[in-house]
């Protein structure tokens, strides 16, 4: 029997394109899981912004690669007109509308700037030939991410104990990116390599990727793992069941402050306190090396509807006052390292970045 190893693909693709041009954008809908998959079929570029909107689909390197795929769709029709001028009208529309779905994760804006430069890049092209090459610059966002995410995977594997807990918080999962994800990418690798690692899941409050996403992930590839409620990670750390804390990231500053799902923040404030190794895992695309720290990172806030109806009933009273943040960020003295497909980065950031990632 074939043993299975984080390069045997064993949950299905969170996002990937079928066909060519005319072909579309299939996404596994997230909302969903984990008791059915469903796939969603996008043919056009509001059903793309409102996957993207609703988490759908979701992880910042997925939005990247749903956005990226979502700009063939908005241009592919008025590239048949062969008209550049209405091409690139159509381009810059289609990209400013996605730019508007959702605010933290850099890598939307990355992946839209990427597909905007090779538009221009190949202007002198007929437009349907750019739309062509956008398709394959989509692709090629998403071969990349899949290659980045197993690099994370193996960086981040030497660093976990051969026997130990590890604590993530949110979804950082083969279903927050092109393949086996980046905290869980770690976990996926170094269970691999035979560590005996157990992992504790947050379960990540409003939304609970934690419970309905990593879980399952973790199921599906064979890791071990116990379902934590959020406010259960500082007795479990207390205990001494968890060795380290491996999270993902949604945007990265040039200092090494690290936005991550809500919560984050407090995880590593107890990581610290109770002397555990608190790693954050990211690719490069993760990071906005305009932003000097994390107070210029954006921060989402959602329908306070998803605190006060979060289990499929109303958990609040009528008209109460809600606070509803979807990221916080983790400052860079709280980080042990940065887990990116590059190597591991150590403080100080500042210069371990700009050496490794400018
Ligand atoms: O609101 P979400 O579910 O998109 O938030 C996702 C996270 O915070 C992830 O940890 C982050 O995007 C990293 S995914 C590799």
């Amino acid at each position: 029997m074939a043993t299975q190893t984080a390069s045997s693909r064993s949950t299905p693709l969170a996002v990937e394109w079928v066909g060519g041009v005319d072909g579309f954008l299939k996404l596994i809908d997230q909302t969903r899981l984990p008791t059915e998959i469903v796939y969603l079929e996008c043919r056009d570029v509001e059903t793309v912004w409102e996957a993207i909107k609703m988490l759908r689909v979701r992880g910042a390197p997925a939005i990247g690669i749903a956005a990226a795929m979502g700009v063939v769709i908005g241009v592919r029709d008025v590239a048949r007109l062969a008209d550049a001028g209405a091409f690139f009208g159509k381009l810059r529309e289609t990209t400013g509308y996605l730019r508007t779905s959702r605010p933290t994760a850099v890598n939307l804006f990355w992946a839209l700037d990427r597909m905007e430069r090779v538009a221009k890049e190949s202007r002198e092209s007929p437009s349907s030939a750019i739309a062509e090459r956008l398709l394959h610059e989509a692709e090629a966002i998403r071969t990349e991410d899949r290659d980045m995410c197993a690099a994370i995977g193996r960086f981040g594997a030497a660093l976990l104990p051969d026997r130990g807990g590890v604590l993530t918080h949110c979804n950082a999962g083969a279903l927050a990116t092109a393949d086996f994800g980046t905290a869980l990418s770690v976990l996926f690798h170094a269970h691999d390599a035979g560590k005996q690692i157990h992992a504790f899941v947050d379960e990540t409050r409003p939304l609970l990727q934690g419970s309905r996403l990593t879980a399952w992930e973790l199921q599906q590839r064979g890791v071990p793992s116990t379902l934590l409620c959020d406010n259960m990670a500082a007795l479990v750390m207390r205990q001494g069941k968890v060795q380290a804390v491996v999270v993902g990231a949604d945007r990265i500053a040039s200092n090494g402050d690290a936005a991550n799902k809500i919560g984050t923040y407090g995880v590593a404030v107890l990581a610290k306190a109770h002397g555990i190794p608190f790693y954050v895992a990211a690719p490069s695309s993760t990071f906005d090396l305009s932003l000097a720290d994390g107070s210029g990172i954006p921060i989402e806030e959602r329908d306070p509807k998803e605190v006060t109806h979060g289990f499929g009933r109303q958990t609040a009273p009528d008209g109460v006052s809600v606070y509803n943040p979807a990221f916080d960020v983790t400052p860079a003295e709280l980080i042990a390292g940065l887990i990116t497909e590059k190597g591991v980065l150590r403080p100080p950031y500042k210069d371990s970045i700009a050496e490794t990632l400018d």
